[in-house]
C-alpha cells in the first residue's frame, strides 16, 4: 500500500484524543474517502468528532470492540488503526477490566481483521511497555519491562499483534508513542496530561504540580505530528511486521515544562508545588525515532514551545473558563474519592 486515498478504514477509539486527531488527519490530508470512528465513548468526548457528524466520508459507530457490533466494522475495512484502550488510570483502579480492553480485545479485534483480510492494521501500543528506560534514547531493541498494570496489558496486546503477523501473516505494524500532547488532550493527571493541567492552573493563577524532584524527562510529540506519522507508518511497505518507536528524541524534564508553561502563561513568578511520584512512574522515556524516519521518511515538525503556545490558545479559546473546566475535574475527582490535585483547594478559588 502506498497511499491511504480512497482506502476503507477503521479508527478504534477515533473520539479520543489521538483518535479523533488521526482522522482529521486521514480526511483532511490524506483524501480517505471512508473512515469509521469506533468508539464505546468510555473515555472519548463527542465534541471531539461533532466536525464529522453528518460528513458522508466519515461514519461514527458508537460501539464496544469487545461486542460484535464493534467487531463487525472491521469486515469490510482495507486498513485498521486500533487505538481504542483503557487509560493508565484506570489500570490503577481496575487492572482486571483493562487487560480485558486493552489486550482480549485487541487479540479479537487481529483476529477478525486476519478473517476479513485487512490489509493493514497498524496498533498503536505506549512507550510505557518499557517501563523505565535503561539508556538515554530508547530504541526497538530495548528491553520491554512495564512497571504498571497499564503497560503490561499494552504489551500483551502488541504481543497479539506480532504473532498474528507471524504466524497467519497479517499485515501489521505496532508503533509505541511516547508522550503526546495538543488540543484535546485529557488533563486527569498522568504523566503524559501534565502539560495540559499544568496550563489550566496556570490559567487559574495556580502552581504547576510537579512529582517528585521534576527531574524526570519525557519525550513530548504534538498530535498533529503523532498523527501525520501513524498515517506516514501504515503507508509504508517496509514498515509491515515491525515494531517501532514513535518518539521526537527530544529530552524534556517535568520540572523545565513547568517552567515553560509559566513563561508561555505570562505567569513566570509561580512556583512549582512538588507531588508524590505516580507508583510505578518511570524516570525517564524519551524515544529513538531513527527507525522510523529510516524507514518511512518520517519526523516531528512542531518545536515544543511552539507547540505549547498553541495549546495555550486553545485552552484560552474553550467556551469553559480554565476555572470552570478545573472545578469540574475536581467535582469528579471527589465524586471518584480521589484527590489528584493537592493544593488545588488550597488556592482558594474552588473550596
Ligand atoms: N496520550 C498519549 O500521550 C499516548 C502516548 C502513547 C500511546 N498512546 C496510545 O494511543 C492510543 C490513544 O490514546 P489517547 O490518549 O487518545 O486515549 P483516549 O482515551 O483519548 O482514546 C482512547 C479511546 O478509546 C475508547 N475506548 C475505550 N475502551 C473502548 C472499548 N472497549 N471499545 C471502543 N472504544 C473504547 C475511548 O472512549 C477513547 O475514545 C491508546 O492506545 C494509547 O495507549 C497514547
Amino acid at each position: 500500500m502506498t497511499s491511504l486515498a480512497g482506502a476503507r478504514i477503521v479508527v478504534t477509539g477515533g473520539a479520543g484524543f489521538i483518535g479523533s486527531h488521526l482522522v482529521d488527519e486521514l480526511v483532511n490530508r490524506r483524501r480517505a474517502t471512508r473512515v469509521t470512528i469506533v468508539d464505546s465513548f468510555a473515555n472519548g468526548r463527542r465534541a471531539n468528532v461533532l466536525r464529522w457528524a453528518s460528513d458522508p466520508r466519515v461514519r461514527i459507530v458508537e460501539a464496544d470492540i469487545r461486542t460484535e457490533a464493534g467487531l463487525g466494522t472491521v469486515d469490510d475495512a482495507d486498513v485498521v488503526f486500533h487505538l481504542a484502550c483503557l487509560s493508565a488510570r484506570q489500570a490503577a483502579q481496575d487492572p482486571v477490566e483493562n487487560h480485558d480492553v486493552n489486550a482480549t480485545a485487541t487479540l479479537g479485534l487481529v483476529e477478525r481483521a486476519r478473517t476479513a483480510h485487512v490489509q493493514r492494521f497498524v496498533h498503536v501500543s505506549t512507550s510505557d511497555v518499557f517501563g523505565s528506560s535503561q539508556r538515554t534514547r530508547v530504541d526497538e531493541r530495548h528491553p520491554t519491562r512495564p512497571a504498571t498494570a497499564y503497560g503490561a496489558s499494552k504489551l500483551a496486546g502488541e504481543a497479539y499483534v506480532r504473532a498474528a503477523h507471524r504466524e497467519h501473516g497479517l499485515p501489521t505494524t505496532v508503533v509505541r508513542p511516547f508522550s503526546a500532547y495538543g488540543p484535546r488532550s485529557h488533563f486527569e493527571g498522568d504523566s503524559g496530561e501534565m502539560l495540559p493541567l499544568t496550563i489550566l492552573r496556570n490559567l487559574c493563577g495556580l502552581p504547576a504540580l510537579v512529582p517528585g524532584d521534576g527531574r524526570q524527562t519525557r519525550d513530548f510529540m504534538h498530535v498533529m505530528d503523532l498523527a501525520r506519522g501513524l498515517a506516514t507508518i501504515a503507508e509504508c511497505d517496509a514498515a509491515i511486521g515491525r515494531s517501532v518507536n514513535l518518539g521526537s528524541g527530544r529530552e524534556i524534564s517535568l520540572g523545565a515544562l513547568a517552567e515553560t508553561v509559566a513563561r508561555l502563561v505570562g505567569r513566570p513568578d509561580l512556583v512549582p508545588l512538588h507531588i508524590d511520584p505516580r507508583p510505578g512512574e518511570a524516570k525517564h522515556l524519551v524515544g529513538d525515532g531513527r527507525l522510523v524516519h529510516k524507514l518511512t521518511g518520517f519526523t516531528a515538525a512542531m518545536p515544543f514551545e511552539a507547540g505549547v503556545a498553541d495549546l495555550v490558545r486553545w485552552f484560552r479559546g474553550r467556551l469553559s473558563t480554565p476555572q470552570q473546566i478545573l472545578a469540574r475535574l475536581e467535582r469528579r475527582e471527589r465524586v471518584a474519592g480521589r484527590s489528584i490535585l493537592p493544593g488545588f483547594a488550597a488556592g482558594g478559588q474552588f473550596a
